[in-house]
């Protein structure tokens, strides 16, 4: 049985004073859900004394050096958190991180003990030429190293063209996508089938059920909607309904 994971990404957004939304949500009972958010690095530490699971937006491949501006993972694993994210497309975007940068901090993801929740995701013209499932096949491939498992690592595709927009992919196209990782997963890991799949891009609350139906959709990675609890904690009931 997987379990199900809802998971906010806060991305460059919150300041001290929205510590109360994130103290709101994890005291919510989210009955059997995981939930984890990953906060700007400024609000982990205080973040990692709540009763829920945070977690990094990004790691650096090393785990210390003359690397300005980074931030490790065994840094992140310090503060308390248990995951990161790798593979953001906004990072692969804004700072042109390939697969192969992407692995490598994954990897260094695992040797300090943290969890990677490894994005992937079609850009729209890559959507538009038919190139989605290529895309993914790649991603997948390249970006998740070949120690992976099902407890040091979880998949959330993200189609570009859906983060931040309000569009979200039609429920057929995500269902062929979460089937076509699961049957990647399950080729290529002994434990593919326990992997956890999350879907991210446009998830609110009015969204949140129909997609929690699909199979292979094991949870989401919100960003906007998990900023403040009376939109993050709607999608958490959603989510232990499904
Ligand atoms: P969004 O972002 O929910 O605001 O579309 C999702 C993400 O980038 O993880």
């Amino acid at each position: 049985m997987r379990r199900k994971l809802a998971a906010g990404n806060w991305k460059m957004n919150g300041l001290a004073a929205a510590m109360t939304q994130a103290a709101a949500i994890a005291a919510h009972d989210a009955n059997g859900v995981d939930v984890l958010i990953c906060p700007p690095t400024t609000l982990l530490t205080q973040m990692a004394n709540l009763p829920m699971s945070v977690g990094g937006q990004d790691c650096h491949a090393n785990t210390s050096g003359a690397h300005t501006g980074d931030i490790s993972a065994d840094q992140l694993a310090d503060t308390g958190a248990t995951y990161t994210l790798t593979g953001h497309s906004e990072r692969r975007t804004d700072h042109a991180e390939t697969d192969t940068m992407i692995n490598a901090k994954t990897t260094a993801a695992y040797a300090a003990n943290l969890s990677a929740v490894v994005c992937i995701g079609e850009t729209l013209s890559e959507r538009e030429t038919n190139k989605t499932l290529t895309v993914i096949d790649n991603q997948l491939a390249y970006s998740v190293p070949d120690t992976a498992t099902a407890a040091n690592t979880v998949i959330a595709y993200e189609p570009v063209w859906a983060i931040g927009t309000g569009k979200v992919p039609t429920n057929d196209q995500i269902a062929q996508v979460h089937a076509h990782i699961r049957a990647r997963l399950t080729k290529r890991f002994t434990d593919g089938t326990d992997f956890r799949i999350l879907y991210g891009g446009s998830v609110k609350a009015s969204n949140a059920t129909e997609i929690f139906a699909i199979p292979d959709v094991d949870g989401a990675l919100v960003g906007g909607a998990s900023l403040n609890a009376a939109n993050f904690i709607p999608i958490i009931t959603a989510l232990a309904a499904s």
